[in-house]
Order: structure tokens, then sequence, then C-alpha cells
């Protein structure tokens, strides 16, 4: 199965990929994550990348579109694929349904999580994410049992940079402005399903498991 899950910053897209690709036996591709790994290993795309991430901009699409095709023509991609967080604008999303159609392909489902505007700002301004392992987690909803220690493998917690109050509110400009179009471009194509956010991640991964099973069968 081919999904992409879009949403604003802070729904819960990285939260729900992780359950949801496990349900599913497929990867979860997310282009955050990638871009996070470069700035952390210092290559030239995560200092390229950087600059926008912090500002809350999107990285330029012809540097993203890249990236997608490469980690989309590894072999773990044959049996479908979970993309959070691409694509994030129309001309990205035209470019992907051109590369899969190129590749006799196409999505299946867009699955986009709907939460207001105060609870993104509420999720982004108390995550916390281990620099270990990576698993994300929050300091009121999902705490770890040691403040700033991470319980599944006892690395150290970090903010994200782009997680302070004033760049949330960028982003979520941002989002407005560039990926909320998406929403009816996939609506047009028939493959859209809005799955409601807010409430408890295990009802949210419900949820959108049982979307995802209507919209199969
Ligand atoms: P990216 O990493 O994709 O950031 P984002 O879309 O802004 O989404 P987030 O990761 O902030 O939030 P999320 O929806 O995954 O929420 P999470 O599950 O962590 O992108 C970062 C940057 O990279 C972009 O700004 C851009 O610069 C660049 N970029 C990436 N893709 C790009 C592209 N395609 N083109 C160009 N540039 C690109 O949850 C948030 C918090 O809430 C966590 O603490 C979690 O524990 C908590 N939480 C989750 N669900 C619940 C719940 N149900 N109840 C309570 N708390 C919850």
């Amino acid at each position: 199965m081919r999904v992409v899950l879009v949403g604003p910053p802070g729904a819960g897209k990285g939260t729900q990929a992780q359950f949801i690709a496990s349900h599913l036996s497929i990867p979860k591709i997310s282009t955050g994550d990638i871009f996070r790994a470069n700035v952390s290993g210092g290559t030239p795309l995560g200092k390229l990348a950087k600059e926008y991430m912090d500002r809350g901009d999107l990285v330029p699409d012809e540097v993203t579109v890249a990236m997608v095709r490469d980690r989309l023509s590894e072999d773990d991609t044959q049996g479908g694929f979970l993309l959070d967080g691409f694509p994030r604008n129309v001309p990205q999303a035209e470019i992907l349904k051109k590369m899969l159609a190129d590749w006799g392909l196409s999505l299946d489902v867009v699955l986009e999580l709907v939460v207001d505007d105060e609870e993104v700002v509420r999720r982004l301004a108390g995550r916390r994410t281990c620099r270990s392992c990576g698993k994300v987690w929050h300091i009121d909803f999902d705490p770890p049992s040691r403040e700033g220690v991470c319980d599944a493998c006892g690395g150290e917690l970090f903010q994200r940079d782009d997680d302070r109050e004033d760049t949330i509110r960028h982003r979520l400009e941002v989002y407005q402005e560039q990926t909320a179009p998406l929403v009816s471009f996939y609506a047009d194509e028939q493959i859209l399903i809005g799955v409601d956010a807010a409430g408890p991640v295990e009802e949210v991964t419900q949820r959108a498991m049982a979307a995802l099973r209507r919209f199969v069968d």
C-alpha cells in the first residue's frame, strides 16, 4: 500500500506514521527525519537544509524531490511505503504523481490529520526527541519517567530548534499557504480521507486504521 500523511506541524504525523507503517508492514519515510539526520551528520545536504528548517520554511523543491526519488528507489519500498512530510506543496505532489506513474505506480490513499492550531502549539512546545534513538516524547501528554532521559534507550532528550513558539507560528502560516492546498488536490484525485487527530494517540491510530481499511475494502 502507498500512503501519504498530510497535516499541520504537530498534528502527530510522525507519531502516527510509526504505528501505521508497522501495522501495514511498510517503511515510513519522513523527509523531516532525513533532513535532520543530514543536519546532525553535517553533510552538505544538511548544511543547506538547516537554514530553511530553522526558519520554518520549506527546503527548495529540487533538493527535496531528488532526496525522495533516491529513497523511493530503494528495495524496501517495493511492497509500498508511508510518506510523512512529503509532498508538502502542489508542485511536489505533481512530481510525485509523475514519478510513480513512470514506475507504473500510483498512491492508494492520502490521510489528512485534522487538528486545531492551539493544540498544535501545545503539542510542539512540549515535544522532546531522543538524541540517540529518535523516539518522540511529550512533557505533558507522554512524559518519560525521568525528565530529559529517554525511557527506550537512556539517551538525552532535546527540543527541536524549530519548536520555538515564533517558529511554530511561522510553520503554521507556511502550512496554510503551501501545504493546505494539497487537501483539495487529493480530494480531486478521490484518494483523500480526513481523520480527526484530536484525543489520545491510540484513539487517533484506531481512527486512521479504520479509515485505511474502509478505503482498501
Ligand atoms: P517535519 O519534520 O516534517 O515537521 P512538521 O511537518 O512540521 O511536523 P512535525 O514533525 O513538527 O510534527 P508531527 O506532525 O510529525 O508531530 P509529532 O508526531 O512529532 O519537517 C521539518 C522541516 O523540514 C520543515 O519545516 C521543512 O523545513 C523541512 N521539510 C520536511 N519535509 C519537506 C518537504 N517535503 N519539502 C520541503 N521542506 C521539507 O507530534 C508532536 C508532539 O505531539 C510530540 O511531542 C508527540 O508526542 C505529541 N503528540 C502526538 N500525537 C498526540 C496526541 N494524539 N495527543 C497528545 N500529544 C500528541
